[in-house]
């Protein structure tokens, strides 16, 4: 076990983008922020230093902390946020992990450009189950905005109404050639050599939108999501929702020339505006002269995108990520199930509060909220649900949450239907911390259930200190009686985009004790209260029982 110590300045630095000059929160005057290199097995620690005004926490996204639920990072949750001028060191082993993963900011909207990648290798002499690349790149989706992320959400949350467009869509902090100003703020891929296979680790960091990704005239061939081997699937473009990440091959079989890459949104509601315009970055291959860079001579080929409405693309492609063999043999389906829970997540809408009633921009004149089983979630501001819950003696009497988070949605209201058109008569939800408890080992199924309220809209669903399996998907309203799920081979999974008037069906075995958050991976959404906890209760004997929190953990 090697351990990998890296330093993380939370610092503000200067960026020139989209014609204009500002200061960005980053870490270590990088955006996006370094990468963490490790390899399976390695022991990870990340000092972490706040030197800016907001307070921040970090989150390792898809890493599963075994044992470790105190660093895994989301602000209220499993940690109060460090305060500036202080420092939190996070340490956690990569137990059985490898591939693509990435941290984040987890307060408020800081992830917009406190990001950036892991990428953990295979244990040494431990092959790939697909041929070796000849190089890798990392290639990190993201959203630019002029003004600050934090205060977007901040007015967002005032008014009431929905998100505001990001500025640009960016590739590695690159928009491209598409955008004002941009032409040179384009990342690329240079010397790409003829018949070479190439590796891109691709992760959606972006905050609001789900995107495409294509490279013109290159299939792509996906072997690896969310740090998870998958059978290889061959295709014109990926989909990835915020929160995941997607190794594909590429090999460059093309003749000589410049090719864009490119990333554009997929509005899973075609009512919902999105920005159009595409992240461009450059595919050159070697031997096309750098002089012919300014005559534009060099023939340069256009990725040709799906369009952003293309909801059938989207659901081919999930459909067609499975498992490879080692990951469902390896860790095992759950076949029966201990805890069975239906989730309703989605949208609703709340009515405004008279003294600002006329400010409200809600569809129907009220606010927007989200909530899961009817149920917005409302984070703690003084302590931590973990801090809480560990320093508890009887869980029930601690006042900033309680453990009746239910199991269905709560009966009183009918939100149980994908049918946009069809909401109930009364869209408000029930406001709490509410966590719901599972005992250790305990083999759990989650049956999402994405509701129309008010309109529908995918829905990027992330659990935290779990990898799951997703054994189902579908249109609709979801039905046990006719609902097909694959136990064979389905991809084990941190993310998934619960589709717009359907559901999804997940199993994990609930083998790691701690706090663990479960949110829409669109920010918006979570601000919005698209948010629950598990508590997966300590089991019998040491091995699986939480160790104490470290010294150093931040007072709020
Ligand atoms: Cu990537 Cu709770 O987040």
């Amino acid at each position: 076990v090697t351990t990998r110590f890296y330093n993380f300045n939370v610092e503000l630095a200067n960026v020139t983008k989209l014609c204009q000059k500002k200061a960005i929160v980053t870490v270590n005057g990088l955006y996006p922020g370094p990468t963490v290199y490790a390899q399976e097995g390695d022991r990870v620690i990340v000092k972490v230093t706040n030197l800016v005004a907001h307070n921040v926490s970090l989150h390792w996204h898809g890493v599963r902390q075994v044992l470790s639920c105190w660093f895994d990072g989301p602000a209220y949750v499993t940690q109060c946020p460090i305060q500036a001028g202080e420092s939190f060191t996070y340490e956690f082993t990569l137990h059985e992990q490898k591939g693509t993963l990435w941290w984040h900011a987890h307060v408020h909207w800081l992830r917009a450009t406190v990001h950036g990648a892991m990428v953990i290798y295979p244990t040494t002499g431990t092959p790939y189950p697909f041929p070796f690349p000849h190089a890798e790149h990392v290639i990190i989706l993201g959203e630019f905005w002029l003004k600050d992320a934090v205060s977007i959400e901040a007015s967002t949350m005032r008014s009431g109404g929905g998100p505001p467009s990001p500025d640009a869509f960016v590739l590695n902090g690159h928009p491209g050639s598409s955008y004002p100003c941009s032409a040179q703020d384009m990342f690329s891929v240079m010397d790409v050599i003829p018949g070479r296979t190439y590796l891109l680790r691709l992760i959606n960091a972006a905050l609001n939108n789900e995107h495409f990704f294509i490279l013109a005239k290159h299939k792509l061939t996906v072997v690896e999501a969310d740090g998870e081997y998958t059978l290889p699937y061959t295709t014109d473009a990926v989909v990835i929702t915020p929160g995941q990440t997607l190794n594909v091959l590429v090999t460059a079989n093309q003749p000589p020339a410049d090719y864009l890459m490119g990333m554009t949104a997929y509005a899973s509601n075609p009512n919902i505006p999105v920005l159009t315009i595409p992240a461009l970055a450059l595919w050159r291959y070697e031997q096309i002269m750098p002089e012919h860079i300014e005559t534009g001579g060099i023939l340069l080929h256009r990725p040709l995108f799906p369009l952003n409405n293309d909801t059938a693309f989207v659901s081919n492609f999930s459909q067609n990520i499975r498992s490879f063999p080692t990951v469902y043999n390896h860790v095992k389906v759950p076949h029966n199930i201990d805890r069975n829970l239906f989730f309703t997540i989605g949208l609703n809408e709340e009515t405004c509060d008279t003294d600002h009633a006329s400010q409200c921009k809600g569809p129907n004149g009220g606010r927007f909220s989200a909530s899961i089983n009817n149920i917005t979630f409302q984070l703690p501001h003084t302590v931590s649900l973990l801090q809480a819950y560990h320093c508890g003696t009887k869980k029930d009497s601690i006042p900033i949450f309680t453990t009746n988070f239910p199991d269905k949605p709560v009966e009183k209201f009918d939100f149980v239907s994908a049918a946009p058109n069809d909401p109930p008569n009364n869209t408000q939800s029930l406001v709490g911390t509410r966590v719901n408890v599972i005992e250790f080992g305990a083999n759990v199924q989650i049956v999402l259930q994405n509701t129309g309220i008010i309109g529908s809209e995918n829905h990027p669903i992330h659990l935290h200190g779990y990898s799951f399996y997703v054994v189902g998907m579908g249109e609709g309203d979801y039905n046990p009686f006719t609902a097909t799920l694959n136990l064979r081979d389905p991809p084990l999974r941190n993310t998934i985009g619960v589709p717009a008037g359907g559901w999804a069906v997940i199993r994990f075995k609930a083998d790691n004790p701690g706090v663990w958050y479960l949110h829409c991976h669109l920010e918006i959404h979570t601000s919005w209260g698209l948010a629950m906890a598990f508590i997966v209760e300590n089991g019998v004997g040491s091995l699986q029982t939480l160790p104490p929190p470290p010294a150093d953990l931040p007072h709020c």
